[in-house]
């Protein structure tokens, strides 16, 4: 497609976002009472319901007209060919291959023009993840003092905390293997918070860095090196520790078994890499059949993002629909409300997984951008967030689009609880979709005995202006397969707005400088430091806590 296709697909799509009305969702299902049964889809497990967006069919012509001169299916084959369309950092992205089987033959090019193989060691290293897991159940693998293990912790950030902390926080229950904990904060609370919780002799320590220099984690390892040797000596110490890394010399110095390291390839990008050796702490802590499915589910999604047509693929029209608000309504801020307690990390992963990915201000060719990219992303599950910031999404000034998950099955015998939570979550879209009136409120009010001066000073704020856009996805039970597959959906959702934003989605340049900078302030806090050349503030700052540590008096 050629740059005037570009422009005139953008052209023709904020020319129908401008129409008078255009954010209106009330009138469209007034018009269009078969609305809902022209705009939900189901692939897989999962119901997208978008009826409730201003989307009508024209905008979804000039959406998916969008999606064709930017070429979003081609970018998605390169992906899956192993092209390198992580321009930046010139890698292949394949997560795709962590879930597919040996067969499926997949392959990464090298920057040097070449060609390696993925699925073959994707498959030797699952083959390895799975005979250590089996073997800590089954009790084949012990402890330094003989014992089973009961608990893992799994130290990481990021991406090698918030996916695997996410997944098993869904999938974990009372019968399963192990307790899994996560330790990601450089902030030391953090562990003291864990560490009562467990027995040296009994826990088995995962280190997750794909690049194994990240401070934080680097920072908690060793703190927890020191725990174990305290109880169980050096050999003892080195009996509990796991790597999960892509960099071998780094675990290798700090005294990882090599057997104890399960490796990937600089192809897994972070946020992405919970279907790799960093997801050892699912399969350890909610069983090796679970992971297993949970890596089925997202390959079920990766077949259907692969072959099914634009105008039925979901996690295209996800993208589309954060096209819309985002470029087409100026809407920036994106919530994300799962109606299940044990999706509560779900918001915090797809956080990083959007913003880390979407947050950009350069185009692939290295021009500014000229449209808004990634929206801020936050959430809650509910009903917990109808008491927290859902008033806003109702009642302040700007909309904020919202995607409901809801599950149709619980996995506990409560079935009122479960009735009360599903009808709260539809609820919730439902009273944002149709506001409430001036009429409505003064017959209320009226019922309730008010008086008329009453009923006219409450009633502006008591009005709410509805048509407020938000998605629903509809999931028949939240299982490993189930879980997978929502997950894949909105990895490739984000991979599609990467093409259609035309930026690279899969580096994160940004949070580099925090990082160098933290290094040159460290020694800075250190008795004997001296305060180097910051702007006045960070001076004054840094100035102010020596103070209070009683360091410069
Ligand atoms: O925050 C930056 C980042 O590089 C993320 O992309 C990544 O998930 C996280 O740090 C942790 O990195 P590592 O796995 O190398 O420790």
């Amino acid at each position: 497609m050629t740059p005037t296709a570009r422009e005139a697909a953008w052209t023709r799509l904020m020319s129908l976002a401008r129409r008078p009305g255009a954010a209106a969702i009330r009138s469209l299902f007034s018009r269009q009472p078969d609305r809902f049964e022209k705009f939900h889809w189901q692939g897989g497990d999962i119901l997208l319901d978008l009826s409730k967006t201003s989307i009508d069919d024209d905008a979804m012509r000039a959406l998916l007209g969008l999606a064709e001169a930017m070429q979003v299916m081609p970018a998605r084959d390169a992906m899956a060919a192993g092209e390198l369309v992580n321009n930046t950092e010139n890698r292949a992205v394949l997560h795709m291959a962590l879930r597919a089987p040996r067969s499926a033959g997949f392959h990464a090019r090298t920057p040097d023009g070449g060609c390696e193989d993925a699925s073959d060691e994707v498959a030797d290293t699952l083959a390895a993840m799975e005979r250590f897991t089996r073997a800590v159940h089954a009790g084949e693998i012990r402890s330094a003092t003989g014992e089973p293990f009961t608990d893992v912790i799994n130290i990481g950030i990021g991406g090698s905390d918030l996916g695997p902390f996410m997944a098993s926080r869904a999938l974990w229950h009372e019968a399963s293997p192990m307790r899994p904990l996560y330790l990601a904060n450089a902030d030391a609370h953090n562990w003291e918070l864990i560490r009562p919780r467990l027995d040296p002799a009994r826990t088995l320590v995962l280190i997750a860095s794909k690049t194994f220099t990240t401070a934080e984690t680097m920072a908690n390892a060793r703190l927890v090196r020191g725990w174990l040797e305290q109880t169980l000596g050096t050999e003892g110490m080195r009996q509990h520790l796991v790597a999960l890394s892509t960099n071998h010399k780094a675990t290798a110095e700090f005294g990882v078994p090599a057997d104890r390291v399960f490796g990937f390839r600089d192809w897994v990008g972070g946020r992405f890499s919970l279907w790799s050796a960093i997801g050892l702490s699912i399969a350890l802590g909610c069983g090796w059949d679970d992971f297993m499915r949970l890596l089925e589910g997202a390959r079920a999604m990766d077949e259907h993002f692969l072959s099914a047509p634009a105008e039925r693929n979901l996690p295209l029209l996800l993208a589309l629909t954060t096209v819309w608000h985002v470029n087409g309504l100026g809407l920036d801020n994106h919530a994300i409300l799962p109606y299940d307690h044990r999706l509560s990390r779900f918001p915090a992963h797809l956080q990083q997984l959007e913003m880390e990915s979407l947050g950009k201000r350069t185009t692939r060719g290295g021009a500014p951008v000229q449209h808004l990219t990634g929206p801020v992303l936050f959430g809650e599950p509910g009903t917990n967030a109808q008491h927290s910031f859902m008033q806003l999404l109702h009642q302040g000034t700007t909309p904020v689009p919202a995607d409901f998950v809801l599950i149709a099955n619980p996995s506990h015998p409560y079935a009122a609880n479960h009735r009360l939570l599903l009808a709260n979550g539809l609820a919730q879209a439902e009273a944002l979709l149709r506001g409430r009136g001036e009429e409505d409120v003064r017959a209320e009010m009226l019922a309730a005995g008010k008086t008329p001066e009453e009923i006219e000073r409450l009633l502006p704020h008591r009005v709410f202006p509805g048509d407020r856009p938000s998605t629903t996805l509809v999931l028949p039970r939240l299982d490993a397969h189930t879980l997978g597959q929502l997950v894949a959906l909105y990895e490739h959702k984000v991979f599609c707005l990467g093409a259609l934003w035309d930026i690279d989605a899969f580096d994160q340049w940004g949070v580099e400088l925090g990082k160098q900078l933290s290094t040159s302030i460290l020694p800075e806090l250190l008795p004997e430091g001296r305060v180097g050349p910051h702007d006045p503030s960070t001076t004054g700052l840094i100035q102010q806590l020596r103070a209070w540590q009683g360091l410069d008096l």
